[in-house]
Parts: C-alpha cells; structure tokens; sequence
C-alpha cells in the first residue's frame, strides 16, 4: 500500500502472460513448456488497470498502470496486456484462456469490496479451477497484491497494522526457502546479501502478522512462509510466501522498484544486489507463466490487446513513479 507515500494515488495492476498459438505447432503430447511446441514464444502479461482517484492525475485519465510493472514484466522476457476492471465475468473468462499468468500490483483499493478485488476473484477461481485440471496457471501479488491472496485464500481479511512506510530492509529468510520454487536458483552470494543488506522496499501499513498467519488454517495449508520482517510497530509479518500446491507467489515488498523507480525521497534498493534481486524475480515469473499454454485465437486480437498500443505518460513531477500508463 502507498497510502502514506504521496504516491498520491493507488494503483492495482494484475499481471497476465500469454503466449502465441500462431506458429504451427509440431506434433506433442503433454509438454511441459511452450518451447517443446513451438519454436518461439510469445509471452504477454496482463495488468487490471486501477482507477485515478488523485485529482492531479484525473486529467490524463480514468485508470492508469505505472509504468514500473511494466518494465519489469517486460525485463523478465514477457509481453505486457492491460486488463479493464469494467468487463463482465464471462469476458474475463474469455481473457483467461489467453493468458499465462497474473500479477497483482500494489495499490489501495479495498481488498473486499472494490472492482478490483472482485476482478481479482474471478481470476483466482478461474486459477485455482485450471491448476486443479492440470493446467498450469500461476499468480503472482506484490504489496497489497500479496494482501490480496491472502483475503481470497483465508476467505476473510486477516490484515492488520504492519507499519514499513519507506523502509528498505534485509529478508529475515527461513528455511524453507532453501527448497522453495521462487529462490532455488540464486546463486549464494544473492541469498547472503538477501538477508544481510537492505534489498527489498517496503511501502506498506498493513500486513499479514505470522501469528494471524500461521493461526489461519486456510492459509497455513496453502502458503509455505519463505520470509518475514518486523515493523515500525514491532510487529513481525510475512513478507514472502509461495503456494504449496498452486503456483501462486506473494512478496509484500517491491521488486519492481529496485530498477524501475527513482524518486528521491523514498528508499528504493538500487545496489547490484537489489538490481539482481529483480532481475530474477522477473525471469523468474516469466518462466512460470511459459509452462501455461493458454493463447489467442488470432494474432490481430493479440495485437490489438497488448499494452504496445497505448504511451506511457511523464508523472515524475506529480507522482513517486517515473511514468504511468493511462487508461
Ligand atoms: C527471524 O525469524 C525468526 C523466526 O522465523 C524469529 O525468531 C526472529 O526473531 C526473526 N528475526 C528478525 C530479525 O526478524
Ligand atoms: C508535469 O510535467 C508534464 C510534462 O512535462 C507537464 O505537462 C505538467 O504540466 C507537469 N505538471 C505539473 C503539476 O507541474
């Protein structure tokens, strides 16, 4: 959440990967990646767009993406896709079967009752429904996108005050990461400097306490908790987790920041390390959504879907981002 940060405003953003069906494929059964099909990919990721509420953005238009989650989709290998919050249930359905994955960005929307959590909602199912059927599918929340699984995991909000405004902390790691999906393969050196060197920005009031976490039935049978920090408060939260069985990630933390923005009065890890950090997330991810092999029909509807289309627009002057994508 921004909400503290002069961000002045929200922004929710979920993330979709999709791939191309238009080279013709060679015969297969059951691959496990597109590169067993076809001999190029074409990923593209898609972002629920957030509504402007700050007056000083209202001029340039009614939702918008900052432009950092783009990049650092893009970075990763993937293409981008902007997903409208004004759709029915049965277009973000048609969306779905497009797409290679989700990310939900940071924001401030309510986590309940807002367009972008019920957006959010159906996805989630439509998620959990195709990795159940054997199609891989994963989601990927940062920030209040992580606070996010947490509300459609437990059912219920469990989040309470984790006060980390501008805080660039180390990852207090356990060890489960040492076997877990989204670590295994940084080289040792990263995971040292992880929990020794303040690589992950922090831009949140609230959390998910590991006490609140680990007494959740539903979340502890779904989360394995890779890290934890404590607060301004005192309180200790969970600020990294991946799914058990799904392939659904949550980093209360920013990755994207540590390449992607600037501003001078908020603490954004810029060393080699914090720079690395992101680097792997991103490919990371991107490697995930290439096991989905959901596609477009066509080319021209893939085209004219991607977030190619539209310009990014300067708001370093009025904003904590350097650009952002309107909508
Ligand atoms: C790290 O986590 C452990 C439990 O996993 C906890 O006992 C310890 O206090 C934490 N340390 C810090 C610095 O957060
Ligand atoms: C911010 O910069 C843009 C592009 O240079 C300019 O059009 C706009 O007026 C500026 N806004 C403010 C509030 O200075």
């Amino acid at each position: 959440m921004f909400e503290d940060l002069q961000f002045t405003n929200p922004i929710i953003v979920s993330v979709c990967v999709s791939l191309s069906l238009v080279l013709t494929p060679f015969s297969y059964s059951i691959p496990a990646s597109c590169e067993e099909i076809f001999k190029v990919c074409f990923f593209l990721i898609c972002v629920l767009t957030q509504v402007v509420t700050d007056e000083i953005m209202k001029p340039f238009g009614r939702t918008y993406i900052p432009s950092s989650y783009v990049k650092y989709i893009e970075s990763g290998g993937s293409r981008v896709m902007p997903i409208r919050l004004t759709l029915t249930t049965s277009e973000y359905e048609n969306i779905f079967m497009k797409i290679n994955g989700l990310i939900f960005i940071g924001g401030d929307a309510d986590l309940e009752t807002s367009d972008f959590a019920r957006v959010a909602k159906i996805f989630y199912r439509l998620a959990l429904a195709a990795n159940d059927a054997g199609d891989y599918f994963p989601i990927w929340g940062t920030c209040m996108g992580m606070q996010l699984l947490t509300v459609l995991v437990a059912g219920e909000n469990l989040l309470t005050k984790t006060p980390a405004e501008n805080l660039a902390l180390p990852l207090n790691l356990t060890t489960e990461v040492q076997s877990s999906r989204m670590f295994n393969t940084f080289p040792d050196e990263l995971i040292n400097a992880l929990t020794q060197e303040p690589l992950t920005g922090n831009f949140h009031n609230y959390g998910i306490t590991i006490k609140d976490f680990q007494e959740n039935e539903m979340l502890q049978s779904f989360f394995t908790i890779l890290s934890t920090n404590i607060a301004k408060n005192g309180a200790h939260f969970v600020s990294t987790f991946e799914g058990k069985r799904y392939p659904f990630y949550g980093v209360q933390w920013h990755p994207e920041v540590n390449r992607f923005q600037w501003y001078r009065k908020l603490n954004f890890p810029h060393s080699r390390h914090a720079v690395q950090l992101s680097s792997l997330l991103a490919e990371f991810f991107v490697n995930e959504a290439r096991r989905s092999l959901h596609h477009f029909d066509s080319p021209a509807e893939e085209e004219s879907s991607l977030i190619y289309s539209y310009s990014p627009v300067y708001v370093a002057n009025i904003t904590a981002y350097e650009q952002a994508y309107f909508f």
